[in-house]
């Protein structure tokens, strides 16, 4: 069992140590790859690389519910979901670590809830990421403590005009795997905090000329190693499982309550 959950690249397998790979299936059907869960600075951590073990999946083909659903029935409270993205303001260049705290959900077509058919839950959303999680990152972190994440449906990248009309809106930074991550996180009750991996200057900024997926890779590979170190800094400051938070009281009042 683990407490915290890691949804991340395939990087992070080597993460942890005594890791065991837990085959497990849920009503969404297999997650990305089996959880590696394993001991990290003390705590227990489940693993699952977002996109496949071989990078196989698109963020359209992504088996968000499963990978959460798999989280939840080991025991994870706390989801931490690094992500790539593209810039939307020049200043926020790539290297840089911002902590979203909103997004805006541009995806379709894909599983975004767990509450398809009954019971009939609406969950709120007008704060989208854990409190508690936010403030871990945010304070032990040289990190950009907030903006918003538009999330694209992918697999190709924006056109300039997109790019412009998402940077007129005031939004941070663009990217195509933080939605349905996150929602579906809060319709689990689980703590979910996005930490967004800034590779490249996005179409529409002025000082982008457009972006590549070898560009999006390389420059991913860079961030890799501060990644893990915040990771790793993160996971240790995060609450102990039974700490309280109002991410836990999500499905109050619903049909789905526990
Ligand atoms: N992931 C990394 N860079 C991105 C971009 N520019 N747009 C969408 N997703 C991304």
């Amino acid at each position: 069992m683990a407490d915290i959950g890691v949804i991340g690249g395939s990087g992070f397998y080597s993460f942890l140590t005594d890791a065991e790979t837990i085959e497990l299936d849920t009503p969404f059907g297999a997650p990305s790859e089996p959880p590696v869960v394993g001991d990290l600075n003390g705590r227990q951590v489940a693993f699952i690389p977002r996109h496949g073990a071989d990078h196989r999946f698109p963020p359209h083909r992504v088996n968000y519910r499963a990978n959460l659903w798999a989280l939840r029935e080991l025991g994870v409270s706390q989801v931490l979901g690094p992500c790539a993205v593209g810039s939307l303001k020049p200043e926020l260049t790539p290297g840089t670590f911002v902590v979203p705290d909103q997004y805006v959900d541009r995806t379709w077509g894909r599983g975004h809830t767990v509450y398809d058919v009954h019971p009939v839950v609406h969950t709120a959303a007008a704060d989208p990421y854990c409190p508690v999680g936010r403030d871990t990152v945010i304070a032990s972190g040289n990190v950009v403590p907030n903006g918003t994440m538009v999330v694209i449906n992918g697999p190709r990248f924006s056109t300039r005009a997109e790019s412009q009309w998402h940077a007129a809106q005031g939004w941070s930074v663009v990217g195509m795997t933080g939605a349905p991550e996150a929602a579906i996180a809060r319709e689990l009750a689980l703590c979910y905090t996005s930490i967004a991996v800034v590779t490249d200057h996005d179409a529409g900024v002025e000082t982008g000329g457009g972006v590549t997926q070898a560009e999006v890779f390389e420059a991913f590979k860079h961030s890799i190693e501060r990644l893990q170190d915040l990771l790793k800094d993160v996971i240790s400051q995060l609450p102990k499982p039974d700490a309280d938070c109002s991410c836990h009281h999500a499905l109050d009042g619903t049909a789905a309550a526990r």
